[in-house]
């Protein structure tokens, strides 16, 4: 009866893990099957299990080696494996096939569908030589010798005599990341390390005398723990204060190609900031207004004020209760059409958008594969799915690939079954790099292996391609390839909130359980009206052209900010036609030194240091808007130049201008 059972279950899945090992096939000069041939029962807890497998040569291989893979996984499952786990090096003639068996025992756990095996294998290079390569592991699957055979055959016929994926791919990898590598002068690297190894030998020092005083005047809380604990702390109060005066500065004005600051003093040594009456106007360079309706529009202003009027600043209500005005079926059908799904669902803030999102789309034994360089709303995501997350590395699709074929090969931690389901997270437009996403690679790799693409065009959308539809327009990418689009309405748009836009079965699933869309105070309604109306502007639809001179401005003035900067030898990271560029300032003193000479001279940006960037990568983002006029920009770079000169961050040479050249050419002579 056991064993009725037990054949029962072992039938079963291998019905589940025969279409999966297809997959593995296509890229590996071998086609690789298993067999389990026999399980035998040596006392009520040790099993003895043979396992073959059969090696079938493509034609591009030369020699092969055959192992268990990983024995310590073997070891977590099996409790104790007996016997070789290893097969020597063979000769496979191309177009024939091996069999191979090996055996070994085990403590009865029930679990033989996740023993993994490596093939190794050499290919021919140009040279003459032999490159050993490995294949993913393969997952042991359990499968009737008749099942192998038949599927043996099938692979034949699939025959294909293509060189090995992984070499061309290994190669590519190199190239993509040393292109994509920062370059820190090595004597900027050193004293950036030294100034904040000063800074953290100081804010230790005083943090040493205040413990001791503290003692003394038994001012510390008895019996309690610290409420705020650890480096975050320590990095707040002996660091981030000195130069607090960079941030969170008060604003009285819309976030416009000009706005008004507030001025602060401090009376404590930047401990505490006290507001004053005065302000001073400043050219914004730091607000993402990429389009300009952050600021009154004809078009979209009048239109805000009335459904204020009609509705009112807030539903008061969720979604599913109350919360679902007109204005918001109205929003959600815009913004399907508008980025190119058939359907989507708006959420009142875009950080939540995803953080919420994430956690109903994937969970335990699912995997979310992340550029490392995301956002924090998608790292909190990720998280708090449950799913395994991995990363690869920034913008690499290669290193994507790799990342997926062992995850795939390796799957679910400890049980290694296959993962129940894989999404790959990218942004359209990095916020802090500037960059853009390399769509078109990713979503091939990601279909290669059947992996879900989630973009987040928060940044993008609205703000590049042709009609202001995102990367996916600018990129030439089908918006059918990209599983789930989301985007937020705080960049572009000049409002709040942010969507989700999909299929219409993902959508309807996304608001019947996700905890954003049931239980949180829906979109304001004057926000939900400005979105409609400033995508009416981009599309034309108010019987103007403004949207898309909008959408030209904000390329030209992008391309020829980013250009000039470059040519007077700042280190500016991102893409042309990305409206965000840092400015590479890396040194910590050279922070506040940017930020307060420029804000002195009335340009207002934002810097930004660890933790939002790598310690050694401190910058400037600079956001650049079509409201910026051509004087604007150049009083800008006017301004920055000098700053620039004064702070020492132009790193490279600067490119002589023509007048310079035309100087230089007379002197000659
Ligand atoms: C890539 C990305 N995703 C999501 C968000 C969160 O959006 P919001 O600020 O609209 O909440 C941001 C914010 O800047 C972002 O840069």
């Amino acid at each position: 009866m056991e064993n009725a059972f037990r054949s029962g279950i072992l039938a079963v899945l291998a019905l589940i893990f025969i279409s999966s090992s297809f997959a593995n096939a296509s890229d590996s000069p071998f086609i690789v099957a298993h067999k389990r041939v026999a399980l035998k029962k040596l006392n009520p807890i040790v099993e003895r299990i043979s396992v073959s497998i059969d090696v079938y040569n493509r034609g591009s291989a030369t020699a092969y080696d055959v192992t268990l893979a990983d024995d310590s996984w073997a070891q977590d499952v099996f409790d104790s494996v007996i016997g070789n786990t290893s097969m020597s090096w063979g000769r496979l003639d191309a177009g024939s096939l091996v069999s191979h068996s090996f055996e070994f025992e085990s403590k009865v756990k029930t679990v033989y569908y996740g023993a993994p095996a490596l093939i190794t294998y050499r290919v021919p290079t140009k040279s003459g030589l032999q490159e050993a390569y490995s294949t993913p592991t393969l997952p042991l699957k359990i499968l009737s010798d008749s099942d192998t055979g038949k599927k043996i055959e099938k692979l034949k016929r699939l025959q294909s005599s293509a060189p090995p994926a992984f070499h061309h791919h290994r190669n590519q990898t190199l190239t993509a990341v040393r292109s994509k590598m920062i370059t820190i002068p090595y004597l900027t690297a050193l004293t950036t390390y030294f100034s904040y190894g000063l800074l953290f030998v100081f804010g230790q020092l005083r943090d040493f005398f205040r413990r001791i005083i503290d003692l003394w005047s038994h001012s510390s809380l008895q019996g309690y723990a610290p409420i705020c604990l650890g480096l975050e702390d320590f990095y707040i109060r002996r660091l981030y204060l000195r130069i607090q005066d960079c941030f969170n500065r008060p604003i009285s004005s819309p976030p416009d190609a000009w706005f008004d600051v507030v001025e602060r003093v401090s009376k404590d040594n930047n401990k505490t900031l006290q507001r004053t009456k005065n302000v001073s106007r400043c050219l914004n360079l730091g607000s993402y207004n990429y389009l300009g309706f952050a600021a009154a529009d004809e078009y979209c202003t009048p239109r805000v004020i009335e459904s204020l009027k009609r509705f009112s600043p807030s539903t008061c209500s969720s979604r599913v209760d109350g919360g679902t005005t007109t204005l918001h079926t109205e929003l959600e059908e815009r913004v399907a059409s508008f980025v190119g799904k058939p359907a989507a669902v708006v959420f009142g803030m875009g950080y939540v958008t995803n953080s919420a999102i994430l956690p109903v789309l994937i969970g335990k034994g699912g995997l979310i594969i992340s550029d490392s360089l995301n956002h924090n709303s998608i790292v909190n995501g990720a998280r708090g799915s449950g799913a395994t997350v991995r990363v690869f590395q920034h913008n690499t699709p290669s290193h994507l690939e790799k990342v997926l074929r062992e995850q795939i090969a390796d799957g679910q931690p400890r049980t290694h079954r296959p993962w129940k389901k894989i999404i790959i997270v990218v942004e359209g437009i990095y916020s802090m790099e500037g960059e853009l996403c390399k769509l078109p690679e990713i979503v091939a790799v990601c279909k290669k292996y059947k992996a879900y693409v989630y973009l987040d065009e928060a940044h993008s959308i609205g703000a590049v391609g042709k009609t202001g539809r995102g990367v996916c327009e600018l990129l030439g990418v089908d918006t059918a390839e990209v599983d789930v689009m989301m985007g937020t309405f705080t960049k572009s748009f000049g409002s709040c909130g942010g969507y989700i836009a999909g299929s219409k079965e993902l959508i309807q699933y996304l608001k019947y359980t996700c905890p954003a869309h049931l239980y949180a105070t829906s979109v304001s309604p004057p926000a939900a009206q400005q979105i409609i109306s400033s995508i009416k502007v981009i599309l034309g639809e108010d019987g103007s052209s403004r949207g898309a001179q909008k959408l030209a401005g904000i390329r030209e003035n992008s391309n020829f900010f980013r250009s000039e900067l470059q040519k007077m030898g700042f280190e500016v990271l991102g893409d042309n036609d990305s409206p965000v560029m840092p400015i590479m300032l890396y040194n910590p003193s050279k922070i506040p030194a940017f930020s307060r000479e420029c804000l002195k001279r009335n340009v207002a940006v934002v810097t930004v240091a660890f933790p939002a960037t790598p310690l050694l990568l401190a910058r400037a983002r600079i956001c650049i808007s079509a409201a910026h006029t051509r004087k604007d920009l150049i009083k800008a770079l006017e301004v920055i130049s000098s700053v620039g000169d004064l702070v020492g961050v132009k790193y490279f040479p600067a490119e002589p201008n023509k007048q310079q050249l035309e100087e230089g050419r007379v002197k000659m002579e």
